[in-house]
């Protein structure tokens, strides 16, 4: 098993990519601490791991509270010893869609300040516990909004790219106590998407487009990729997983496109 004796920490591990990263990580052989803000969701996936023999805990967090985060890393790791990897997979809600001339500022700037204040704190308070260990891995999650130009996602763009800006150089900043930085940059997800907050800002593309949610994805999987397809959770999950062990010991820095081919390198 790739995570075997490996403390993980998710962060919105009730939400679709959490769950299904949580879920590939216990298969693996981590111990999962769950914190997410609604209960009944990290509950539910917790119920899945551990009706297939996994080892996980739960823990209701509000990852946008800094001392919210910090107690809830210091209890995880005051438990186990150590806090070996850490995804944020916290998904803020937001409004994609309308033309630059009538975003209101506020609008804008949610998910930017959102996504960079949680990923800030949960990677600071894990990284303290990292530090003191000589080791760890902090995984993050972009959008390809990060590299795209077009019309109607300007504030999921620019949150993205400050997330894999952050990556990036936090990775400089932490690379010397041996702890990686990865930020996973997976294209829209359907089964995802099917669940998840995105599938708001997405209708506000699918209505300009006079079109479907289901529709537009298929669009954009027909037309915008070298796959013609989209990625599967198992396939984000199982990378995620991938990543987080030891086999990708010499990777750090890295954006990992997931995109099907929708961008390329
Ligand atoms: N879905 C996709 O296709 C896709 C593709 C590429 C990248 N991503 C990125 O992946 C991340 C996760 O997306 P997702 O589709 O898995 O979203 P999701 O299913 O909506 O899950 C997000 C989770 O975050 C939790 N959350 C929200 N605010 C929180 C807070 N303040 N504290 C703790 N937990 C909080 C939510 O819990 P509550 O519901 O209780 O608030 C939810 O369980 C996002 O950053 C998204 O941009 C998603």
């Amino acid at each position: 098993m790739l995570l075997q004796n490996k403390n993980a920490v998710i962060y919105g591990g009730g939400g679709a990519i959490g769950g299904a990263v949580a879920r590939a990580f216990a298969r693996e052989g981590a111990k999962v601490f769950l914190a997410g803000r609604t209960f009944a969701k990290i509950d539910a996936v917790a119920k899945d791991i551990s009706a297939s023999g996994g080892v996980v805990e739960t823990a209701q967090v509000d990852a946008l509270d800094e001392q919210a985060v910090d107690n809830h890393a210091d209890a995880v790791a005051a438990k186990t010893g150590s806090i070996d990897i850490a995804l944020n997979a916290v998904g803020i809600l937001h409004v994609q869609g309308p033309p630059f001339a009538e975003v209101p500022f506020e609008d804008y700037m949610h998910p930017i300040t959102a996504y960079t204040r949680t990923n800030f704190l949960t990677a600071k308070a894990v990284a303290r516990h990292m530090v003191k260990q000589g080791s760890g891995v902090i995984l993050t999650l972009s959008t390809p909004g990060a590299r795209l130009t077009g019309q109607g996602f300007l504030g999921n763009g620019v949150s993205s790219a400050a997330i894999e800006a952050f990556s990036r150089i936090l990775a400089g900043e932490l690379g010397a106590s041996g702890i990686r930085v990865i930020c996973l940059r997976p294209h829209a997800i359907p089964e995802a998407v099917a669940t998840s907050h995105t599938r708001e800002p997405f209708s506000g593309h699918a209505t300009r487009a006079g079109s479907t949610v289901e529709d537009w994805l298929a669009g954009l999987a027909r037309t915008g990729t070298l796959l013609k397809r989209l990625p599967t959770l198992a396939e984000v999950a199982n990378f995620a997983a991938f990543v987080a062990s030891d086999r990708a010991s010499a990777m750090t820095g890295a954006i990992v496109n997931l995109t099907c081919g929708s961008l390329v390198d």
